[in-house]
């Protein structure tokens, strides 16, 4: 039997959005982004090389092969990765969320991140990070190469507070945590407020953020708000990383709502809870910020030491199988396991 090599990776949530590509290139973001890496909410995926003829992959209970529709993505990133290194052999990819599946909860950040790593390991047989950069493999290569399968995933290759640099072309982009996990202990509490598939994926949303009247005027105030954001987080200042936070979420769906083919991806529920929890902190009850990624569920970002009265607050108006708690986390864990 063949070894199997076992990539954890954490999901990530973005503090200064990845929103809109430039034309013509692969994967290059019009802007830099800023995110937080989470702890739990995370992908396990194993790989092995396997003697089929094609790679399979099984995800919780169900097996699925490169004709299942909605994993083409996975398939095409395993062949890209193969005919970019010339690795001939197959492999069998097992790969679990630790978040339910149907959340609503996009897994491509880690999913994409995780498959990344599992499969070079795989293939050059490597147990851990320092087998990986003697191959050529450093962090950088292995970042750029999730972001070719995901954009957002290249900042779940790093642990803390990570910023993506688009650089000055698209082979030169640039990944760094700017500051560890132990600089500043944030929580992240997710609340759900729909299950179902989005109606526009984000790799497609994201190619009409050009035909939005506000995205120009967008990208020109970023590097400014980056450098506020940075501060901020510099400081630990939530205040002032907050009021950053709700701004940016606000402005990226307002980019989606005003493209050529608006999409709405807010409903009256989640739209309702924005206004509540502002009016909670206005009045003192609750120290929380929000911010929103291409979808209908809320991220609260808050400090550790308010996180019981937060979830007191939350407990009080919906049902804790909507909530999800999650926390700023070190990035990815590599295991190694022989038979
Ligand atoms: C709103 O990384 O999902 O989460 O590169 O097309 O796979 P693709 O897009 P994706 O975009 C994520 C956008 C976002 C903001 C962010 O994570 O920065």
């Amino acid at each position: 039997m063949n070894a199997i090599h076992t990539a954890t990776v954490p999901s990530n949530i973005a503090f200064i959005k990845y929103w809109g590509k430039r034309p013509h290139a692969r994967q290059w973001p019009a802007n830099d982004s800023l995110s937080m890496t989470l702890n739990q909410l995370a992908t396990k995926t194993s790989a092995r090389i396997s003697n089929s003829d094609d790679h399979s992959l099984r995800l919780g209970d169900r097996v699925y092969s490169r004709t299942d529709k909605n994993l083409g993505k996975t398939f095409v990133h395993l062949d890209r990765l193969a005919l970019r290194f010339g690795f001939t052999e197959k492999l069998q990819i097992t790969s679990v969320n630790s978040f339910p599946m149907g959340a609503g909860i996009a897994s491509s950040a880690s999913g994409l991140a995780a498959l990344t790593l599992a499969s070079l390991m795989a293939w050059t047989d490597s147990r851990n990070w320092d087998d990986l950069e003697n191959k050529g493999f450093d962090r950088n290569l292995l970042a750029d190469l999730s972001r070719l399968g995901s954009g957002s995933a290249c900042r779940s290759l790093f642990g803390g507070f990570v910023q993506w640099e688009a650089g000055p072309n698209e082979d030169s982009q640039r990944y760094a945590s700017l500051f560890s996990d132990e600089h500043w202990a944030l929580r992240d509490t997710v609340v759900l407020f729909s299950s179902e598939q989005k109606s526009v994926g984000s790799t497609e949303a994201h190619e009409l953020a050009w035909s939005s009247p506000l995205f120009i005027p967008r990208l020109s105030g970023l590097p400014e708000r980056m450098n506020l954001v940075k501060q901020a987080l510099a400081d630990r200042d939530m205040q002032g990383l907050g009021l950053w936070l709700e701004a940016e979420a606000l402005e990226m769906h307002a980019v989606i709502m005003t493209a050529s083919q608006p999409v709405h991806y807010l409903n009256q529920e989640a739209l309702q809870f924005l206004a509540d929890l502002r009016t909670a902190r206005q009045e003192g009850e609750i120290h929380a910020y929000f911010t929103i990624d291409a979808g209908p569920n809320i991220h609260v970002i808050h400090e550790a030491g308010e996180h019981e009265r937060l979830k007191l607050w939350l407990q009080r108006r919906l049902a804790a199988d909507r909530l999800l708690h999650d926390s700023v986390g070190a990035g990815p864990r590599l295991d190694f396991q022989s038979e």
